[in-house]
């Protein structure tokens, strides 16, 4: 079983999936996008350049994921592990659907378009929800992709995509203080890999 962590930044899902990897062991894999190979850092460098080429990043971006893919996801498994990942493709429909809006006529569709044909597709995705003023204040808006308006047009996106797919997304309220966001990710995750090992 793949699952996915998804939402804005500044949502808690970085520190909730920390708090994950210390909670469960034996059977799980704990991975993330953008990933820590070259083209991880290939990908963090160009985030952190203002006037990169989006659609550039968004092949950047995606380059990463076929890696991940290969080098992590299909291993785990196809060794039967639930694989938790901090991002994943729907981090490339929402943010890079932002990003290369206005280049053609469907952003998010042509990126699917994209992945169709190799991705693994996730079994459950936790949209971790917070309001975009509350994901610029607490990243801090550091960079391009974490700036108000884009924030909004990702979250709207996001929105989309589970409109499209509500049964694979389970959404959790991540504005309530990390405790109660950890435990409400930490029952769903136990609820459905508990369903996994019956339907084995
Ligand atoms: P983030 O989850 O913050 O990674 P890290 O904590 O390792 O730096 O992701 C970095 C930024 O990249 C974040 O603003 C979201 C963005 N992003 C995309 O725009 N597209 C993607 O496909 C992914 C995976 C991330």
């Amino acid at each position: 079983m793949l699952v996915t962590l998804e939402g804005l930044d500044g949502s808690g899902k970085t520190t909730v999936w920390n708090r994950l990897t210390e909670a469960y062991d034996e059977g799980y894999t704990f991975t993330r996008e953008p990933t820590r190979s070259w083209y991880g850092d290939a990908v963090r460098r160009s985030i952190e350049t203002d006037g990169a080429d989006p659609l550039a990043e968004l092949f950047l971006f995606t380059a990463d994921h076929a890696d991940h893919l290969q080098r992590v996801i299909h291993p785990a498994l196809d060794q039967g592990d639930i694989v938790v990942s901090d991002r994943y493709s729907d981090s490339r429909f929402a943010y890079q659907g932002a990003a290369i809006d206005g280049e053609m006529p469907d952003p998010v569709e042509f990126i699917q378009s994209v992945h169709r044909p190799f991705t693994r597709p996730p079994d459950l995705t936790i949209y971790f929800e917070v309001e975009p003023e509350t994901a610029v204040h607490r990243s801090g808006a550091t960079n391009k992709l974490e700036q108000l308006a884009f924030l909004e047009q990702v979250q709207a996106t996001y929105e989309q995509l589970i409109a499209a797919e509500p049964d694979r997304f389970i959404r959790v309220n991540a504005e309530q203080p990390l405790e109660a966001v950890t435990e409400a990710v930490e029952s769903i995750i136990d609820r459905h890999a508990g369903d996994e090992t019956a339907s084995n």
